[in-house]
């Protein structure tokens, strides 16, 4: 039977949970904590750990109760091991393990940013109800596949040469690229997160009014750095300031022009990428995901790389996304999925005291 998994997700600041079956999502609760957090202009580990202690219990119940399973048809319980923060992580860790105990399951403990670089495998549940095994879920990839996670708490390219088989290949030497946004977005008093924000204000702003440099031209790596990008946009919002030039027109020209350097960041390193590497499929995932002007960068980038398809639906290199922003955001259905995958290859604990929180882990 394909695998039936409970599965839980505090590594930030919102508490999920979900029940996956294979790459089917039954249930996908999200509790968002963003009003409690946004005073502070960021996460506030402390106030998260708070948050997600007293949400968790109901958001487990609401998760079963949507996915209309009986806990003792479960195989098994997974939960975020990390990366993420640590009195965040170690709630969710805590009640899987209580779950896990009660329920005599196996647990599997599971890393945030590979379930962030599977959720496009993700599929919503039919109403003729034939859970595909994992197998047959990948059966239409080609690998190897690149991922390419952008999100508040990680920017980075992981070469998937199968499903448990990685090779990070780049990664953010300073800020995320969605920390950058949220940094900018709160220089301008966008409020917190800001990426959503600025993209709704792109939309009516002149991305090339505002010149920003391209970073990390000169280095042969695939790492990515956002932080200079700050200091040219506190640059410009002063000057527009002296020159009491900030107004409407100009913070719509303003966020297109930032947002676009965000993103041909991003574009230049995977056009790096795709010349070294023969990639057949790029996955996107994490909260900057949801951006309708990454993906059609990104699908621009694949598009001038791959060369011409001879059928514009199916492209050369496909840009593969999560199929709702639910997915894209931090949830507990993505952690399900991979945790499917982890079970059928026997990567379970039946001795729950080895599973700590690992703040700083990455993929493997
Ligand atoms: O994946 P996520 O929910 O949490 C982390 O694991 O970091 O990502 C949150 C980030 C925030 O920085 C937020 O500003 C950004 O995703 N974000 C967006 C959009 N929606 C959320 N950035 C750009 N455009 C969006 N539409
Ligand atoms: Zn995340």
């Amino acid at each position: 039977m394909t695998p039936l998994i409970l599965a839980i997700d505090t590594s930030c600041d919102d508490t999920s949970a979900a029940v996956t079956q294979g790459v089917t999502v039954l249930s996908n609760i999200i509790a968002s904590q963003t009003q409690l957090h946004t005073p502070y202009g960021g996460v506030f580990p402390t106030v998260a750990k708070q948050a997600h202690k007293e949400n968790i219990d109901r958001v487990v119940d609401v998760a079963m109760r949507r996915a209309n399973v009986e806990s003792k048809n479960l195989s098994a319980i997974a939960v975020t091991q990390g990366p993420g923060l640590a009195p965040a992580l170690e709630v969710g860790i805590h009640k899987a393990k209580e779950l896990a105990e009660e329920l005599r399951l196996p647990l599997i403990a599971v890393n945030h940013i590979e379930a962030h670089a599977l959720s496009p495998l993700v599929e919503a549940r039919k109403k003729n109800e034939i859970f595909k095994t994992l197998s047959a879920a990948l059966a239409d990839h080609h690998f190897p596949a690149l991922s390419v996670i952008v999100s508040g708490g990680h920017t980075e390219f992981i070469l998937i040469n199968n499903i448990g088989d990685y090779e990070r290949l780049g990664w953010k030497i300073d800020d995320a690229a969605g920390e950058a946004l949220d940094k900018v977005g709160r220089m301008l008093n966008l409020g917190y997160p800001a990426g959503a924000v600025i993209e709704a204000m792109a939309k009516k702003g002149d991305p090339k009014r505002f010149k920003f440099p391209l970073p990390m031209t000169t280095q042969k790596d695939y790492h990515l750095s956002f932080s200079g990008m700050k200091t040219f946009s506190r640059n410009f919002i002063e000057q527009l300031e002296a020159d009491k030039a900030l107004n409407k027109q100009a913070l719509y020209d303003f966020a297109a022009s930032f947002q676009y350097a965000v993103f041909r960041h991003i574009c230049y390193k995977l056009n790096k990428i795709l010349q070294a590497f023969p990639i057949r499929e790029v996955w996107l995932g994490g909260g900057v995901a949801a951006n309708l002007t990454l993906r059609r960068m990104l699908r621009e980038t694949l598009r001038l790389a791959g060369g011409r398809a001879t059928d514009s639906r199916h492209p050369k290199i496909p840009l593969l996304v999560p199929y709702t922003k639910r997915l894209c955001m931090d949830n507990a259905a993505m952690i399900g999925v991979t945790a499917g995958f982890m079970f059928e290859h026997g990567k379970f604990a039946t001795d729950y005291s080895a599973i700590e929180r690992k703040p700083r882990w990455e993929v493997e």
